[in-house]
């Protein structure tokens, strides 16, 4: 346990640490009066001024004891949204260990959910694979006078974005798409979802030949992974959510160099996500209906491979002229759309998809871009965003862009034009969306930090977007 939230503190602790804005600096009710007036003539002395991530650290003594007080600067109070205080606090948290007592100056400012996000972000190391674990840990007990909840939802969300960081993180020789599944299994029996696993005959029988072509080579066979989570029996309403579980991709004969094919275990991002997705509505028991349907294979080479050049069939009915291998993501999406719309009903659906570079030259690394058929449903997700340390951004649908995916010997090709990559990409998914209300979510620049990002600044997996899409389902 990591974090946990006290009334009053009889404990001795490491540190302790106040958040307050610039706009007064109010101490803790914990700090005694001469103490009070010292730390007065310190903030004096040092022109302490509480700005943005400034942070001062005083050593004091009360009760006989020695005691660690940092006061971490906030900025100005109507300056702060959940994403800058959230970036302020880790900036000065993320670098402690041992145990710390937190609270917040201003009780406006009081945000249990924030504050037990950034400690659990804080906390994650994906060392699975090092002999030497992480074994400091940040443990922060947090000083509130308001009501606790049984579950404090940052807090649990927090979790499960760890779950979803270790998805991303282990490689694909541990991570096949079989592995995939059963982490689905243990992961709905967990939180309270039922899962079904389809096979590759399974699927054969239901038409899925173009999720298939893509499947093929690899030595690791596919699965298709169907979560169902009722939270409202009531209602015959269902949100969709579809993953591209891509375990690996290498390109397939469209080959990738090896300095792009090094960073695809990640391919299977959007899976993780929307499994993330399942796990934190079925946690918060959201009173809502979710299916989730990630069609999970490898994208390899070999003897079986498919070529760039074959016509493949899909389980919509139309043709596909494969002009590249590599756009393999969406020839897998669109099965997984024709399956989620006429075998499972939903009405409605969000796809969360590692699917294109181009993305990233668009947006860069930190936004996820999103494409949708209905304007109202996009600005929704957009809004939904707003509590969460995550960007989002609508990108132009129009109709004009259809002309790069066409073809001469089949009704259309998965390939379009580099200008635009990540459009082409969404019109290429819209025409099998049957008129659904549908988002998409291109994951390609956000699911994997190369470091750079400040919060998701450790290499890997940011385990972030699920988050959104769940506050989107939960309305
Ligand atoms: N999985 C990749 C996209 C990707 C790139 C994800 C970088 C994460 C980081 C996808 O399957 C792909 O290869 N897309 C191609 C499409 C192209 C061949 C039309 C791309 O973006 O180059
Ligand atoms: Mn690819
Ligand atoms: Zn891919």
């Amino acid at each position: 346990m990591s974090f946990k939230c006290v009334k009053k503190f009889e404990n001795s602790y490491d540190r302790y640490v106040v958040l307050t804005s610039s706009d007064k600096i109010i101490l803790p009710d914990y700090i005694k009066k001469e103490n009070k007036k010292f730390i007065e003539d310190v903030i004096k002395k040092n022109d302490f001024k509480a700005k943005s991530s400034e942070k001062i650290e005083i050593t004091l003594q009360q009760d006989k004891k020695v005691m660690n007080l940092i006061l971490i600067g906030l900025g100005e109070k109507k300056a702060l949204n959940p994403k800058n205080t959230r970036q302020y606090i880790y900036d000065c948290l993320k670098d402690y260990t041992g145990k710390v007592l937190l609270n917040f100056a201003d009780k406006d400012l009081d945000n249990m959910d924030i504050v037990a996000d950034v400690v659990e972000h804080i906390n994650y190391k994906f060392d699975k694979y090092l002999s030497k674990k992480k074994d400091k840990f940040l443990e922060v007990e947090y000083l509130t006078d308001k009501k606790v909840p049984k579950l404090i939802e940052g807090y649990e969300l927090a979790k499960i974005s760890n779950i979803v960081k270790d998805l991303i993180n282990e490689h694909s020789e541990a991570l096949t798409p079989k592995a995939l599944a059963d982490k689905a299994v243990d992961l709905g029996k967990e939180f309270g979802f039922e899962v079904e696993i389809l096979d590759e005959k399974k699927a054969a029988k239901l038409g899925m030949k173009s999720y298939l072509s893509v499947a093929r080579a690899a030595f690791h066979r596919p699965y298709v992974i169907v979560m169902r989570y009722v939270g409202n029996k009531a209602s015959k309403y269902i949100h969709g959510l579809v993953g591209k579980g891509l375990t690996y991709d290498t390109g397939g004969l469209s080959l990738k160099p090896n300095d792009s094919m090094l960073g695809m275990k990640q391919d299977m991002g959007g899976a993780a996500t929307m499994i993330g997705a399942m796990c934190a509505l079925a946690k918060m028991k959201v009173k809502k209906n979710v299916i989730c349907v990630v069609a999970a294979c490898e994208n390899s080479i070999g003897p079986n491979a498919y070529r760039p050049g074959d016509v493949i069939d899909t389980m919509n009915g139309k043709t596909v002229e494969v002009t590249n291998t590599d756009a393999e993501g969406r020839l897998t999406l669109i099965d997984a759309l024709t399956y989620i719309i006429r075998k499972e009903k939903v009405d409605e659906i969000v796809d969360a998809a590692t699917l294109t570079g181009a993305v990233m030259i668009a947006l860069g690394e930190d936004v996820t871009g999103v494409f949708s058929n209905d304007n109202e449903a996009a600005k929704k997700l957009i809004d939904a965003s707003e509590n969460w340390y995550e960007y989002f951004w609508q990108m132009p649908m129009y109709d004009t862009y259809k002309r790069y995916f066409k073809s001469d010997i089949a009704d259309m090709q998965n390939t379009g034009s580099r200008m635009g990559g990540s459009v082409n990409a969404a019109k290429f998914l819209e025409e099998f969306v049957e008129g659904k209300k549908w988002i998409h979510l291109d994951i390609a620049g956000t699911a994997f930090s190369n470091g750079g990002n400040p919060y998701y600044n450790k290499k890997g997996a940011t385990g972030q977007v699920f988050r959104t899409v769940y506050s989107y389902i939960k309305g």
